[in-house]
């Protein structure tokens, strides 16, 4: 990996992180991007302003609930699209200071995730759909782009400024902020249009160890100057690939690895919305965090908490159960990475060191296990990660077929939903 990443070995070794969307679009519940979709005027989304009132919001519980799971860090949205503010900014009215709760909830998530021991991030929108200055007709995104009202002339320099004073408000009076997500470069807004050497200048003058996600500089379509040889200085940290796993890791222009973070949900919003149950179970995002770390990345995994403050059940269980997997085998995740081995037929390998982490998901039909691209001339011990009892290499006739493969013997009746195999090279 590259010095210019090595601010980011926490991150790369975390592996793991709690995503947060929550801000007024959780009442109407159906999710953060209601008011483009619904081209709601500002006047009319005025009245989630004035409901808002998150009782039971409690930064403690969500803080413990991502530690519990297993997480090592979290990013919660400062301000999104929608331009509402969580924290108590001195630029704007248009925050949560002046609602019904009255308190700064990014300084309560601050609190509450360093008390936990977590790593801390704030996501913060480029768009805001509430400035007066930010493009509006014609815009692909805003609310009012159909409307010839908003066809008025906008001051964009004055956005920017906006935007610089808020980011450097999150950059000084919060502390120290591990992560911050900028969110999102399109069209014509990318890199300098957004002042954004001026922007990560400031913000590294403050926090010389931030680590910025990569969509200053990148769009949907491509990840930016990240990946290439010759990165600008706002091209970030890590890429962020959203929903979709990279085939096979990030490498940039020169073939050196790229951090990444897959940005995924438990269901298939960002925002908490009412209508949307389609919740992922907890065995299939450990496979696919163990995918992420297979290859290279991070698995940041959203929560849309409800307007209230409260976590979901299913929120809550599959959380559960995710950290009940990496209490027993977060060892072959935290600090694992990429094996460059040949991907097996039955799972994946992770890799930290000298030792090789198999994750089993099909069982083979017998007690033989390949392990492909392992020699056993390599192989100084194995053990069930579960409990440390000895896994031999497989040396009866059964296997005699195959002298140039790698078996393991492993009673059938030893196998789980996921087996992990920990294997010490010499
Ligand atoms: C997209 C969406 C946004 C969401 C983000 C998370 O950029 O605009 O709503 O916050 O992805 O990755």
């Amino acid at each position: 990996m590259k010095a210019r990443f090595d601010n980011s070995k926490w991150f790369r070794d975390a592996r793991f992180g709690m995503f947060i969307h929550w801000g007024l679009y959780s009442i109407p519940a159906k999710g953060e991007w209601i008011k483009s979709i619904e081209k709601i005027s500002d006047k009319s989304y005025d009245r989630y302003f004035e409901q808002f009132d998150p009782t039971q919001f409690d930064p403690n519980f969500w803080a413990i609930t991502a530690k519990k799971a297993g997480m090592k860090y979290a990013v919660l949205t400062a301000k999104h699209h929608d331009g509402f503010c969580l924290f108590d900014s001195k630029y704007t009215d248009y925050k949560i200071t002046n609602t019904k709760y009255q308190k700064d909830a990014v300084r309560e998530f601050l609190d509450a995730f360093r008390a936990q021991g977590l790593k801390v991030g704030l996501y913060y929108s480029l768009l805001d759909w509430h400035h007066e200055d930010y493009p509006a007709f014609n815009d692909p995104y805003h609310p009012m782009r159909n409307n010839p009202e908003y066809n008025n002339q906008r001051n964009f320099d004055r956005y920017l400024e906006y935007m610089y004073n808020q980011v450097k408000e999150l950059v000084t009076d919060y502390g120290k902020i591990d992560l911050m997500w900028l969110d999102f470069s399109y069209d014509e807004l990318r890199g300098e249009k957004w002042n954004a050497s001026r922007l990560v200048n400031m913000i590294h003058g403050y926090q010389p160890k931030i680590l910025l996600n990569n969509r200053l500089d990148a769009a949907a379509d491509h990840f930016g100057g990240i990946m290439t040889d010759n990165a600008k200085v706002f091209s970030g940290d890590f890429a962020c690939p959203e929903l979709l796993m990279p085939p096979k890791g990030l490498k940039d222009t020169s073939g050196e690895a790229v951090p990444w973070e897959l940005c995924a949900s438990l269901n298939e919003s960002w925002g908490y919305n009412a209508q949307d149950n389609n919740y992922k179970d907890a065995d299939l995002l450990v496979k696919k965090l163990t995918e992420a770390v297979s290859k290279g990345g991070n698995l940041i995994l959203n929560v849309g908490p409800y307007a209230n403050g409260r976590l979901s059940n299913q929120t809550l269980s599959i959380m559960e159960k995710i950290g009940q997997w990496l209490e027993i085998y977060g060892e072959s995740i935290y600090g694992c990475n990429d094996s460059n081995l040949e991907k097996p037929e039955w799972g994946r390998y992770t890799q930290k060191g000298n030792y090789i982490y198999a994750h089993i998901y099909e069982r083979p039909i017998g007690p033989c296990v390949l392990l492909p691209s392992i020699d056993k001339k390599d192989i100084e011990s194995i053990v069930m990660l579960k409990d440390g009892s000895e896994i031999k290499l497989m040396t009866e006739w059964i296997a005699a077929n195959y002298p140039d493969y790698t078996f393991a013997e492993i009673a059938p009746s030893k196998y789980q939903d996921i087996t992990v195999l920990k294997i010490k090279l010499k």
